[in-house]
């Protein structure tokens, strides 16, 4: 054997220890605190949401909001539940596609259509007729959307239902954003004026 092949194996055999080395110091164990290298990100100098807080005079490190101030992506929604609200949504709420441009608006329909065939169509099948593959499977039919009462609806009383959900039917508001609402509101009305065929 050479000597430079003795060294080369001489080195290779030494990396391999510690290597395994190591593995065998880093390997998560739940029991034992590990070798920890660049903590700083770990164990933040922050206050932690639910941790005590001497800064604050009643000693908690999350404050209530001051007053008006709305979360991003939190807008409340004034209307309680009942067919009384829904009504009252139907007079007050205008979708802000109703004066989008066309561009938008067609974006909007194109989202709107997707989201309907996510989440709705289970129920109220792709056509709105109230056939959808769930009521085969036992579910009470929904009413279908091309009946009177959902095409003359307002667009703010169906956003209602949305929001707040209608007997049978649950809330969607943690699924859709308002936005999305709208935009499925305005499949909805497509597909109305495509009738049931
Ligand atoms: C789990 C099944 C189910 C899903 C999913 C569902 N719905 Fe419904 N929907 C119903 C039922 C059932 C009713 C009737 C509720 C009642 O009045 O008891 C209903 C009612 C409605 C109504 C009111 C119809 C009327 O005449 O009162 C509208 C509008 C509506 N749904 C739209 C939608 C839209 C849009 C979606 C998708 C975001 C959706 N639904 C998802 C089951 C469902």
């Amino acid at each position: 054997m050479n000597k430079s092949y003795a060294v080369f194996l001489g080195w290779t055999a030494a990396i391999c220890v510690a290597l395994v080395g190591l593995q065998a110091a880093l390997r998560p164990d739940p029991e034992v605190r590990h070798l920890e290298i660049f903590t700083e990100m770990a164990y933040s100098h922050a206050a932690e949401s639910f941790t005590p807080n001497p800064w604050f005079a009643d000693g908690k490190t999350q404050q209530a909001l001051v007053a008006g101030v709305v979360p991003r992506g939190m807008l409340p929604f004034r209307y309680g539940t009942g067919p009384d609200e829904a009504k009252r949504a139907g007079v007050e709420l205008v979708s802000p596609l109703a004066t989008a441009n066309e561009a938008d608006a067609q974006a909007a329909a194109r989202e709107g259509k997707d989201l309907y065939r996510i989440y709705c169509l289970v129920c109220h099948d792709a056509r709105g007729n109230g056939e959808g593959p769930v009521v085969f499977r036992g579910m009470l039919p929904p009413p279908s959307l091309h009946a009177d009462r959902a095409r003359l609806m307002a667009d703010g009383e169906m956003f209602h239902i949305l929001t707040r959900g209608q007997g049978n039917m649950a809330s969607y508001a943690a699924q859709l954003s308002r936005s999305e609402r709208w935009a499925v509101i305005a499949h909805v009305r497509r597909l109305q004026e495509e009738g049931p065929q």
